[in-house]
């Protein structure tokens, strides 16, 4: 894995790249237009590409498809009609595709309809997901390249594949049908969701986050969100390589995870908290007993010595709630040398900041924000929600000795994910805390199809904990702090 960083000589600090954007090589989404083609008519205001262009199939094929449709439909009834839905769960997978196989067979046969091999088979395939798997989701929720799945009422489902959303083809029957699929998810694990109750988490069977909010909360149709499971975590070297950050970054993270500093990822909705926390556990030595708490249980921490906690959300009747507190009060008495949490977002922050200061050092969680800033106010907020009384300044110093380092993970706007900054917390002044930026990541431009010019710079701020890290035998070489100038 990543090692230690030793010798300054060799690779001096390379100017750094515009790095590859995030993972796979480009989707081209849409055809580039010809700009030419178009009116000549100039404007200030760029063209705003139509992200449901691609959904316009040609007059013929859309036909086709209400036709195959309609067919899937006919064939579903039937389905429904003919197979013993109680014997199902006891059925092998060949007897039961086997079995959809004659069925439909039949049924296009009645019903006059001539498919070939190809459209009989995806048919089959499709028919089997209904029963079987979820559906339309199905076939999604294997696909490698995507990362998240969002439903937008039945005939919407939008995919996020290399940074990007895409509209798919892909649609339900109607919200009837999308309800069920809701519905059978939940209710394998125990939750239940109707106008009563109508949003839920849930974790699917391969370990994908799972979310709903139906009718009539979710005023044009069901809301889903998938945040599919990754079995290969994005490791250190695959961020670096993606250029989320460079070497030198993860040189200095190694050396602030060795020596057990605090440390905080905060960051927006999929800006790639959970994959940097868990990249990050990665330097943990593998003597160390760690205690994970989660809401869903996402981090895959490759030490021998980890104990996995899942917080639960109260039951239909308001009971049996554990929560992410009750979690971490609990861990504290089970001799953790490191706690991490998945996200803190709620009362659970006066624990965890306590555990930070008290001998649980090398603790890490996630927050959302959108700078280290901002997360130091999202901590004093949440710890006045919390219900305590303290004044401000005590709450400050409670913070800035409790966490050393906020890194800030970020989802740009062409969709690639860096670690936009790396701050240390080095005290207090006055009423304020006072932090020092490492390392940042400079935007200087936009490229023609919009993706983002920049690169990674340390800040020339020598950090706050060379001497530790040197003590404790990570000698990091001084040019790795210095500014890179660009090009
Ligand atoms: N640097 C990266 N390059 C490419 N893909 C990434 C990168 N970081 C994260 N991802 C992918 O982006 C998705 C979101 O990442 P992640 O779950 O870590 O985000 P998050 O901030 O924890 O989201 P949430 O706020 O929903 O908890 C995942 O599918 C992950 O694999
Ligand atoms: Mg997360």
């Amino acid at each position: 894995m990543f090692s230690r960083y030793k010798k300054p000589s060799e690779g001096e600090a390379k100017p750094v790249k515009a790095a590859p954007t995030a993972a796979a090589p480009e989707k081209a989404a849409a055809p580039q237009k010809a700009p030419a083609a178009q009116a000549p008519k100039k404007s200030l205001m760029k063209d705003m590409p139509s992200k449901l262009a691609a959904a316009s199939a040609p007059d013929k094929e859309q036909k086709r498809k209400q036709r195959l449709g309609e067919i899937k439909l006919e064939l579903h009834r039937a389905l429904l009609d003919n197979l013993n839905l109680s014997a199902l769960d006891q059925a092998t997978e060949k007897d039961l595709r086997a079995e959809i196989v004659a069925i439909s067979g039949e049924t296009l046969e009645d019903m006059g309809v001539v498919l070939n091999r190809d459209e009989r088979a995806a048919l089959n395939q499709e028919l089997y997901d209904e029963v079987k798997g979820l559906g339309p989701l199905e076939a999604l929720l294997q696909d490698e390249s995507v990362n998240d799945i969002l439903v937008n009422g039945p005939k919407r489902i939008f995919v996020e594949r290399a940074g990007k959303l895409e509209l798919t083809d892909i649609t339900f029957k109607d919200e009837k049908h999308l309800l069920r699929i809701i519905d059978k998810i939940v209710s394998a694990v125990g939750r239940r969701v109707d106008e009563s109750n109508p949003y839920v988490d849930a974790r699917l069977a391969d370990g994908s986050r799972f979310n709903a909010m139906v009718p009539p909360i979710a005023v044009d149709g069901s809301l889903v969100s998938i945040r599919k499971f990754k079995k290969d975590k994005l490791g250190i070297s695959d961020l670096v390589n993606f250029g989320a950050f460079t070497e030198e970054m993860a040189a200095y993270l190694q050396a602030a995870v060795a020596t057990r500093l605090n440390i905080i990822v905060s960051g927006g909705t999929g800006s790639g908290k959970t994959t940097t926390l868990n990249a990050l556990s990665s330097f943990i030595d593998n003597a160390e007993r760690i205690l994970t708490i989660e809401d869903t249980a996402e981090l895959q921490l490759q030490q021998v010595h980890v104990g996995r906690m899942e917080s639960r959300p109260p039951n239909v009747e308001g009971k049996g709630e554990v929560s992410p507190r009750d979690c971490l009060k609990n861990a504290l008495r089970m001799r953790p040398d490191r706690i991490i949490v998945g996200e803190t977002r709620g009362e659970e922050v006066i624990d965890m900041l306590q555990a930070m200061n008290t001998g649980h050092d090398g603790s890490m969680t996630t927050i959302h924000a959108n700078s280290a800033r901002d997360g130091v106010s999202r901590l004093e907020n949440m710890i006045a929600m919390a219900g305590i009384e303290m004044p401000i300044k005590a709450v400050r110093s409670q913070i800035s000795s409790a966490v050393n380092l906020i890194v800030q993970a970020s989802r740009l706007q062409d969709g690639s994910r860096r670690m936009t900054s790396i701050t240390e917390i080095t005290g207090m002044e006055g009423d304020v805390i006072s932090m020092q930026e490492i390392f940042r990541f400079q935007r200087v431009g936009l490229t023609p199809d919009n993706k983002i010019i920049g690169h990674f710079t340390g800040t020339g701020v020598r950090s706050h904990f060379s001497e530790r890290f040197k003590l404790w035998g990570y000698d990091l070489p001084a040019h790795i702090f210095e500014p890179v100038v660009a090009e």
